[in-house]
């Protein structure tokens, strides 16, 4: 064996630049998000979500005739198949959503005519049929496993509208569709997270854009990624009163747990997107006539902060998942459907970086990431093991 050890430290690529990318941009200092160029306070003030995956999967905002067209090609890919939703009714009622998700996006691959077809154009259509379809899997998933009928997407209705009248069967209230909608536009995209990694490494094998997308689905969610915002919700549930704060926050810090919703790699100040929404949970507990939530979350925060800064920990704040959930909860969506929430945004993200992965420069892009490691196993001396035979182990 001629390799040493390196003093490689398990740094989870943190700091390590593995590609250049024209999506968006990350300044974790300053705490601004971009998205191909634009801050992401702009887009969420003025923009919509079918808007922003257009700004994703064409690198500029439309004009208006082509939103027009765009919004009509993702309104006309909403309807499932049949068949997925015979699948999805052979799903277990416990099946994690995110599992189920997952299996669904490698489902649609099957019953695609051609998949493996890596054409930008094939590629691009995929995703546009991904964008318009997770919502409606999901939303027939959450009925059909309450013992409900599937509802139809309805054409009248915006993206984020359509997704919440097909989960309760009532169109909603506009100003809460607008507040989802703003939410979906937050979590669109975020630079090489986990999940966008994932996408983009099995991407770099030259897989399709299914392979690429079920696998990123698997990477969110997880309870550090998409995961945290689901265990924001159940953290801010056990709560259950500003009282208790103060003892939830001793408990976590003396068993070595985490608050969820704070800390990110990246972002050393206040995630932006938090900063967004913090004021649109306050403002959904005055229109639900309920402070609750926003009281316990907001105090939580404060205090949590007080308490990292006495153990010298500075660079923890809240990240997008911490007021998320709140307001999640109070729109009546269920709790495990958050993540799955997340994934319906962050789809535009994930297609979008896939495409530049292999269409970047030339067309596939043949760069394969392969990284190394450092082995620490097993070596026994100068040379390797000696092998011994079944008989004598
Ligand atoms: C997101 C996260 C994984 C970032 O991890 P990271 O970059 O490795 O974390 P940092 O290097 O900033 O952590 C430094 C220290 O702060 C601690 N810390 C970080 N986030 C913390 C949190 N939410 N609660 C308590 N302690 C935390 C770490 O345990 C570490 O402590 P140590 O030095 O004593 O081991 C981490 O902050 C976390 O687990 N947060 C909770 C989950 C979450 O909200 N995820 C969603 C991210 S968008």
């Amino acid at each position: 064996m001629t390799d040493t050890h390196n003093e490689i430290k398990d740094t989870g690529l943190r700091g390590v630049k593995v590609a250049s990318t024209r999506i968006s941009h990350v300044a974790g200092a300053e705490g601004k998000l971009i998205y191909r160029g634009y801050l992401v306070e702009e887009l969420a003030a003025n923009t919509t979500f079918e808007e922003v995956c257009y700004l994703m999967l064409y690198e500029k905002l439309p004009g208006k005739t082509e939103l027009e067209d765009f919004t009509g090609e993702l309104k006309k890919r909403r309807h499932i198949d049949a068949q997925m939703t015979e699948a999805l009714k052979t799903r277990p009622k416990g099946a994690l959503p995110m599992d189920v998700l997952q299996g669904a996006v490698a489902f649609l691959a099957n019953h695609h005519p051609h998949p493996n077809r890596l054409a930008r154009g094939n590629e691009l259509d995929i995703g546009m049929s991904l964008i318009a379809k997770m919502p409606t899997i999901m939303a027939a998933f959450d009925r059909i496993r309450n013992g409900k009928a599937p509802v139809a997407p309805n054409p009248d209705l915006s993206h984020a509208a359509n997704f919440l009248h097909m989960l309760t069967g009532e169109a909603p209230d506009p100003e809460i569709a607008r507040v989802f909608d703003i939410c979906l536009v937050l979590h669109a995209e975020h630079s090489f997270n986990a999940s966008t990694f994932t996408a983009r490494q099995i991407a770099s094998t030259q897989a399709h854009m299914f392979a690429s997308i079920s696998g990123a689905v698997g990477s969110l969610s997880g309870a550090l990624h998409g995961g945290a915002n689901e265990r924001v919700m159940e953290m801010l549930l056990e709560i259950g009163s500003v009282d208790a704060v103060d003892a939830y926050i001793r408990k976590t810090f003396e068993g070595g747990g985490k608050i969820m919703g704070m800390g990110h790699s990246v972002y050393k100040t206040k995630d932006p997107r938090a900063k967004i929404m913090q004021p649109m949970v306050e403002k959904m507990g005055e229109r639900t006539g309920d402070m609750k939530w926003y009281d316990i979350a907001r105090t939580l925060e404060e205090k949590a902060l007080a308490a990292f800064a006495e153990n010298g920990k500075t660079g923890i704040h809240a990240n997008v998942d911490f007021y998320s959930g709140a307001l999640y909860y109070q729109m009546g969506i269920p709790v495990d459907l958050f993540t799955p929430v997340f994934a319906i945004s962050r789809i535009a993200g994930w297609i979008a970086h896939v495409i530049e992965e292999q269409f970047a420069e030339a067309a596939p892009k043949a760069m394969l990431y392969r990284p190394s490691a450092d082995y620490v196993g097993e070596y026994c001396g100068p040379a390797e093991c000696a092998f011994v035979p079944m008989d004598k182990r």
